[in-house]
């Protein structure tokens, strides 16, 4: 490993820097526009995360009032999974996200933020025509109303799993837990569908080392391998996933995805 120097930077990502701290720590610095509420679902779905046991990296430190607020965590030594494409194949990191997830939803009843409270809160404010958004908000209503609630980590997808470790010791950790709520699996399973299929809308080579059509094509596999293991793992899962698509679609507005995404997702709703 380099020489570990506090202060520089590890990566930046969309709602965050993330630098070094003391040695063997990184601090996750929020961007200043991101609302409070996103780190409070950060905090509350780590320490859900760590209480379980679940491959995460740990908190260690929490300054939720900061101006900005700041995350201290382990520092997780590995690659995204995302890199591991091109060397171990889409279909396989397909897999392991879904098994991912599945090791995620086997947490009852945890005590994270309801899902309707963050998804509420952005289908409030993101840029959408009306009938769009009271469409989306009927069917959180609907879908949360007398749900089982589980862990979700909201926001799982091949460059929020670090692979760390080497050879037979080698294992994912789930970090960025920016998202995650209290809901029903059916909400975790079409965030990480529609994340994937989108994934086409960013720059691909950069993030796996593939580019253009082969890309297309890896995000295909993945897509399928993850949505073939989930239905393995619990039948009619991501059928009923499907129920969600308007409403994680709709709220994904507000996380301002690219212009090609944002058009997508308002032609196939907002008709
Ligand atoms: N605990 C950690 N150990 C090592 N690297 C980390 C750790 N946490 C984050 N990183 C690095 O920083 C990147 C961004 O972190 P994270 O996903 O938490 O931020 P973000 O701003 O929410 O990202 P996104 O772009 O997904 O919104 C990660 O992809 C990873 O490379
Ligand atoms: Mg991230």
């Amino acid at each position: 490993m380099s020489e570990w120097i506090p202060g520089s930077e590890v990566a930046r990502g969309a709602t965050a820097v993330i630098t070094r701290g003391a040695p063997g720590t990184v601090v996750k610095t929020f961007n200043a526009d991101l609302p409070r509420i996103a780190v409070a679902l950060e905090v509350a779905g780590t320490q859900a995360a760590m209480a379980a046991g679940l491959p995460c990296a740990e908190l260690l430190a929490a300054d939720v009032d900061g101006n900005p607020p700041s995350l201290t965590f382990a520092f997780v030594e590995g690659e995204p999974l995302a890199h591991r494409i091109a060397s171990a194949g889409a279909g396989e990191v397909g897999r392991v996200l879904a098994d991912l997830q599945h090791q995620v939803r086997s947490i009852a009843n945890p005590q994270a933020i309801p899902i309707e409270e963050f998804l509420g809160f952005q289908l409030a404010q993101a840029p959408l025509p009306e009938p769009l958004r009271a469409a989306a908000q009927h069917d959180l209503a609907r879908l949360t109303g007398s749900a089982e609630r589980v862990l979700c980590h909201m926001d799982l997808h091949d460059m929020n799993v670090l692979w760390s470790g080497r050879g037979k010791e080698a294992r994912p950790v789930l970090i960025d837990w920016t998202n995650a709520a209290a809901g029903p699996p059916e909400a975790d399973v079409a965030r990480t569908r529609m994340l994937i299929a989108n994934e086409k809308y960013y720059v691909q080579d950069e993030q796996s080392g593939l580019a253009g059509m082969a890309a297309a094509t890896h995000l295909n596999r993945l897509l399928t391998a993850f949505i073939d293991r989930t239905e393995q793992l619990v039948p009619g899962l991501v059928g009923a996933s499907r129920a969600w698509d308007r409403v994680i679609a709709a709220a994904r507005l507000d996380e301002r995805p690219p212009a090609a995404e944002r058009d997508a997702i308002l032609s196939r709703f907002a008709r």
